[in-house]
């Protein structure tokens, strides 16, 4: 099977690097890729943006499969113009079912529909409805963006005025409960009808220890949860997945791809916090690290709509972690041309995966090009393990005025991150 990834991050390089360790795929092509992924795949210049020439390449390179990463081209319709133009398989929703993270008040209105547990919310869009639900629901205050913000656009607050000032500066929010609990990334595999769960992960959000400080896209991440119930995926795919595809199928809307359920776990049971789109990085990571059945096989079936005739996905014994490295000013802003020592030495290490997220190549070598750059992962008997390699490799590695966070994975395990809000 000749496969394309779409997309230049932490993702895009845990999906290409599944699919080469993949013996049912005879080629890896990426568009536009990084250079951790050009070391092992071959790299396309083109832009996932333009539809018109991601479909040519598909055409060109006459791939079996087409797996979208990112959620900004997914939303533009990528999945559509492919099918459309190529009848190649591709892994990612289309247009209309992309919305499920593109507008979050669509996601509201499915669920609802779904009956999918979900913090209750109200779509708002004048000051006196800001109000209104601010009011209603109470602190701790959460304002979304309906707007596509590369996870921005969310605001968790004790504070009424800060929340009615993110309200007034997005104009049209959904405003909603606050979920009490600690947060799980579920991934589903899903052909449009069917799905199959992968092994639960959690991420670690904020951009300091503690979970304190501002959102960011991920400092690092691990799977499999000990301490959560071993029928959770289970009870997610029977819970919100299976009802969600149902109502999306009678929208005409068919879902296939990952969808990316993000949940609290609450004391009345899981929640759904946010669908969206695609992997989520880097909860994938750990989670792609242990899967020990094919993943071209996985994803093709699913774009297919034959995910019934593929084996459930397998998982190896032991835990992956990722510890995130991210540059000076992340996530407010970010630092760019920095040289990156190490990677080569830290890559080196058994078990361990240096995973590419905003990186260049640049005349003395490798530097900075983005908010994170480099994640490291590891694979260990359990997460304590796992964690140590994945701290060890990631003390090879330098560049000026790197940020991570010294307590991912750490024990306690499963507790709130943020909870420091409430206190
Ligand atoms: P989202 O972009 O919807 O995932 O939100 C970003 C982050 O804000 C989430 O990962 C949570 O940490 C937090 N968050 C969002 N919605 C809620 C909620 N209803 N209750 C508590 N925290 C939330
Ligand atoms: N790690 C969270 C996300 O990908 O949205």
């Amino acid at each position: 099977m000749k496969t394309l990834v779409i997309g230049t991050g932490g993702r895009e390089h845990a999906l290409a690097l599944s699919l080469s360790r993949d013996e049912t795929v005879t080629e890896v092509h990426v568009a536009p890729g990084n250079p951790g992924i050009g070391a092992f795949a071959t790299l396309h210049d083109v832009d996932p943006m333009d539809s018109d020439a991601v479909a040519a390449l598909v055409a060109d390179l006459a791939v079996d499969l087409v797996v979208v990463g990112p959620e900004a081209p997914l939303v533009n319709g990528i999945a559509d113009v492919i099918a459309e133009r190529t009848g190649v398989a591709v892994f990612g929703p289309g247009r209309a079912a992309a919305q499920l993270e593109g507008s979050k008040a669509f996601s509201k209105e499915v669920m609802a529909a779904a009956g999918v547990p979900t913090a209750g919310s109200r779509t708002c869009t004048t000051t006196a409805e800001y109000e209104a639900a601010l009011d209603e629901f109470g602190a701790p205050h959460v304002v979304k963006d309906d707007a596509l913000a590369a996870g921005k656009g969310v605001v968790v607050t004790l504070d009424r005025a800060e929340a009615l000032a993110h309200a007034e500066a997005c104009g049209r929010v959904v405003i909603e409960e606050f979920l009490d609990g600690p947060e799980v990334s579920l991934f589903a595999i899903c052909d449009g009808a069917a799905a199959y769960p992968l092994q639960p992960a959690q991420d670690f959000k904020r951009i300091f220890d503690g979970g304190k400080g501002p959102n960011t896209g991920g400092m690092g991440s691990y799977s499999p949860l000990p301490w959560a119930d071993p029928g959770l995926a289970a009870q997610v795919i029977e819970e919100v997945v299976n009802p969600t595809l149902a109502e999306m199928g009678e929208r005409g809307a068919p879902y296939v791809g990952c969808l990316y359920v993000g949940l609290a776990l609450t004391k009345t049971g899981p929640r759904v916090i946010e669908f969206n789109c695609r992997f989520g990085d880097p909860d994938i990571q750990p989670v792609l690290a242990l899967l020990d059945s094919g993943l071209g096989g996985l994803l093709h079936a699913a774009a297919t709509g034959t995910l019934e005739k593929v084996e459930p996905p397998r998982f190896r014994d032991g835990a992956s972690v990722t510890v995130v490295l991210a540059s000076a000013g992340y996530p407010e802003s970010s630092t760019k041309g920095d040289l990156i020592t190490g990677v080569g030495a830290a890559n080196g290490v058994n078990d361990v995966d240096v995973i590419h997220a905003g990186t260049a190549l640049g005349p003395d070598g490798l530097v900075t090009a983005g908010g994170r750059v480099l994640a490291v992962r590891a694979v260990g008997y359990d997460v304590a393990d796992a964690r140590a390699r994945a701290y060890s490799a990631a003390d090879l590695i330098s560049f000026d005025r790197m940020q991570r966070r010294s307590d991912i994975a750490a024990e306690p395990l499963g507790v709130m991150e943020g909870a420091s809000l409430l206190d």
